[in-house]
């Protein structure tokens, strides 16, 4: 079953925010932001750019109506600065005109000064200086101080690690009208549809049932549209209130790449106490994330890194500080693996610190100490259904790592300006969002008298394939052609309250909503055709648009029972809601089971390092992942390889510079490096390990969308193996990305 979406993204024809036909009179917004990180406005004069033909407003924090307020956790982040500026980029005011050309040309001619101030941007720095968006959290098992003593070996060191920005092919964009009587309709490019009518309604003042906000899909999210695209989208429904008129906010990308936030970069210290042998039995870590002038996710991204900060492994005793930390960066946000990966990056470290200590394989010490059946989290749930050693030594097996491992020692022997690098990421991720609450959704389906089906749910399709999944779980209850089945765009007004499609959890939770509707559709239907065929309702069954009865054909077509069902006014409109089961988190003991189940898997990546120039290439990309029972193999393997180059790209490439001023350099695609299709691995081998899958995936069919991110991780360790062979005297040290530049210094440095 291939995507839905295949065909009209490739001939062009898929419809995105931007492609939206405007109405009649449309109107254009650009955005002012600030040009220091940190400051106070000491004047400000629109007089210029209000003299531009075609300009209909400067919209400020003076013009709202509601609140100036778009915090979504805390609320400490306004939609347009009013006195003072706590980033480079940060919206200070809207241009609206008759053209998004004549939009720009007005922004450029507001005249602003500044009294500026020093900017923070290290999160060290802001911790110091008690700059913290919240309070500092602390996971703890059993006691490391009373473990350090009964180690054999114990090593120390930091960690740092950049931010990566989303760069999803459409930018952040939205496209506001005023119906009548007050109500607003929304196209807003986002992951949390309801995130954005919750925002506008505070923004404007008005209740959420006076606005509207629909999705047809996102040209990519990544986590950059769970909550930052809500401002955008209150800018656009402001000036749409103010002025009565249809608003167009689209950000150009230049403005999109400064404006927005990024993956939080953290910086950490580690220390890791281990025994004779090779088992970790105490682990202490500080992490200080970069979050950036205001909260956002950071709260949540913190948690997340709090949950995943012992990796794919159990460590006895445990103990780990995150302090979120406010710095004068836009504030750093959602992206896929959400604080995950920063959390592993340290584990990780801590493990090849010791493995090059103790002179052993970093894989030695990973394995020994891989996370098993019934081990404790250090949050307090017992994991279950663990595969994470099958899918470690299936690897190896698989893939012949060990002969790998030495065609590459034979290779860097024989070769002095090129060496080759293995390393091994093992991986365990929790799936549900970490706030137990936000583990809910609704579909609302509806059965039309020609048998066709229409299905409603909160869950955006941004590229994830989600709206195919949900197409094939249709069409197979109901045993209705996918041509039968619309998945519909995701809207406020037929489904409610939503959480953000995000957290890998968007097909679990809408799917089950899903499947719940339709039992109830089924049951509904199964009665009609029983009483028309003359027999008992568990008999029944659809297959291929019939109604079959003990298997065998009723003569009775699926359009006619849907007839007949409507002429004996059966309802053909369901409901359904789910609400994850089992999983809860009580945070004032920082324990409980949080997570539905974890997703497990294991990465081996191989590199070649050009020792003149300091490049590289990934040679091999070597997953063994579980999948579950995959509902649609095709897509879930899409999103591994999507997700491993990405991942790859923020261990290697991405590097975010911003000079000491806090203004960003790599502001362009020509500063800013993503993995493009030369630099993607050459070869990339995923196979999936056999099991069952867990009851609470939807069909159980895993989650997929963020864990093999994480399998990018083992490529900065690949890169660092081959350095090690080319200079004896190089250190390792854990500085993520391992750009080229950093590769070269660490080849000739001491
Ligand atoms: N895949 C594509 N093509 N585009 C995206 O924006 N976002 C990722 C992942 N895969 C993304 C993607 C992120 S961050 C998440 S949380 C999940 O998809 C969300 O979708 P799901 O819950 O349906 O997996
Ligand atoms: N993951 C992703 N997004 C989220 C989460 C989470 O756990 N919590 C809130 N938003
Ligand atoms: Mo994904 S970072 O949870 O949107």
């Amino acid at each position: 079953m291939k995507n839905i979406d295949s065909i009209g993204h490739v001939t062009g024809k898929s419809v995105y925010l931007d492609d939206i036909p405007t109405l009649r009179g449309t109107l254009h917004a650009s955005i002012l932001g600030s040009t220091v990180a940190s400051g106070k406005i000491v004047r400000f004069d629109t007089s210029k750019a209000l003299e531009l033909e075609g300009v209909e407003r400067i919209i400020t924090y003076n013009d709202i109506t509601g609140e100036n307020q778009i915090g979504g956790i805390i609320e400490d982040e306004p939609l347009f600065a009013d006195h003072e500026v706590h980033f480079h980029g940060q919206p200070i005011a809207i241009a609206v005109a008759t053209s998004e050309f004549i939009a720009r040309k007005a922004v450029s001619l507001i005249e602003v000064e500044y009294e500026e101030h020093t900017p923070v941007v290290n999160p060290r720095e802001a911790q110091q200086k008690g700059l913290l968006l919240i309070p500092p959290r602390t996971f703890k098992m059993g006691s490391v101080d009373e473990t350090w003593a009964k180690c054999k070996y114990i090593f120390e060191g930091s960690v740092e690690m950049g931010g990566q920005e989303h760069l999803y092919i459409e930018t952040q964009g939205s496209y506001a009208y005023p119906i009548e009587n007050g109500y607003i309709k929304v196209h807003s490019s986002t992951q949390g549809p309801t995130a954005v009518q919750k925002t506008i309604s505070r923004v404007l003042g008005i209740p959420m049932h006076l606005i509207e906000v629909d999705v047809v899909r996102l040209g990519g999210g990544f986590g950059g549209k769970e909550d930052q695209a809500s401002g955008f989208a209150a800018m656009a429904a402001l000036a749409a209130h103010i002025l009565q008129k249809p608003v167009k906010l689209v950000l150009p990308r230049h403005d999109d790449m400064r404006m927005t936030g990024k993956r939080h970069p953290y910086s950490a210290d580690f220390r890791i106490g281990l025994s004779a042998d090779y088992k970790i039995l105490a682990y202490q870590t500080t992490l200080y994330q970069n979050g950036g002038a205001a909260a956002d996710l950071s709260p949540a991204i913190m948690e997340r890194t709090l949950f995943h900060s012992t990796g794919a492994y159990f460590i006895p005793n445990t103990q780990v500080t995150v302090y979120s930390c406010k710095t004068n960066l836009p504030p750093n946000t959602a992206f896929r693996g959400f604080g995950g990966p920063q959390g592993m990056f340290v584990i990780e470290s801590a493990i090849a610190k010791a493995a090059n200590e103790l002179g052993v394989p970093t894989t030695s010490i990973q394995e020994a100490n891989l996370l098993k059946e019934k081990d404790e989290f250090q949050y307090g749930q017992i994991a279950e259904n663990v595969n994470i050693g099958e899918c470690f030594r299936t690897a190896s097996d698989k893939y012949e790592l060990k002969k790998l491992q030495s065609d590459i020692d034979n290779f860097n022997s024989q070769n002095k300006y090129q060496k080759r690098g293995l390393a091994l990421m093992p991986l365990c991720f929790g799936i549900s969002f970490t706030n137990t609450s936000m583990n809910q959704a609704r579909a609302l389906v509806h059965i039309y008298q020609d048998g066709s089906v229409s299905v409603s749910t909160g869950v955006i399709e941004m590229g994830q394939g989600v709206n195919t999944k949900l197409a094939q779980i249709a069409s197979q209850m109901l045993g209705i052609g996918i041509d039968k089945v619309k998945i519909h765009s995701t809207n406020t007004s037929r489904v409610a309250n939503t959480s953000p499609t995000a957290a890998s959890s968007g097909a679990d939770l809408n799917g089950n909503a899903l499947v719940i509707a339709l039992k109830a559709l089924i049951a509904r239907l199964k009665d009609v055709a029983a009483e028309i065929t003359g027999s008992k309702a568990e008999q029944i069954e659809f297959v291929n648009e019939e109604v079959t009865a003990n298997g065998k054909s009723t003569g009775l077509s699926w359009k006619k029972l849907v007839q007949t069902a409507h002429f004996k006014r059966v309802c053909l409109t369901e409901n359904g809601h789910y609400a994850t089961p089992t999983i809860f988190f009580d945070k004032t003991k920082e324990k409980g089971h949080p997570f539905a189940y974890h997703v497990y898997g294991t990465a081996a990546i191989a590199v070649t390092v050009d020792c003149i120039r300091g490049t590289y290439v990934i040679d091999d990309v070597l997953i063994i992942h579980d999948f579950g029972n995959s509902i649609n193999p095709t897509i879930d393997l899409g999103q591994v390889e999507g997700a491993v180059v990405q991942g790859i790209g923020w261990a290697t490439l991405e590097e975010l510079a911003y000079n000491e001023k806090g203004k960003l350099l790599s502001n362009s695609l020509s500063t800013y490096k993503v993995p493009d299709i030369y630099f993607a691995p050459k070869t990339l081998k995923c196979e999936a390990l056999n099991t069952k899958g867990p009851e609470l995936a939807v069909f159980k069919s895993k989650a997929v969308g963020e864990p093999p991110f994480m399998y990018g991780i083992a490529a900065y360790f690949a890169i660092q193996n081959a350095i090690k062979s080319f200079n004896a005297n190089y250190k390792p040290d854990f500085d993520l990305p391992m750009t080229p530049e950093k590769v070269l210094m660490r080849l000739y440095g001491g």
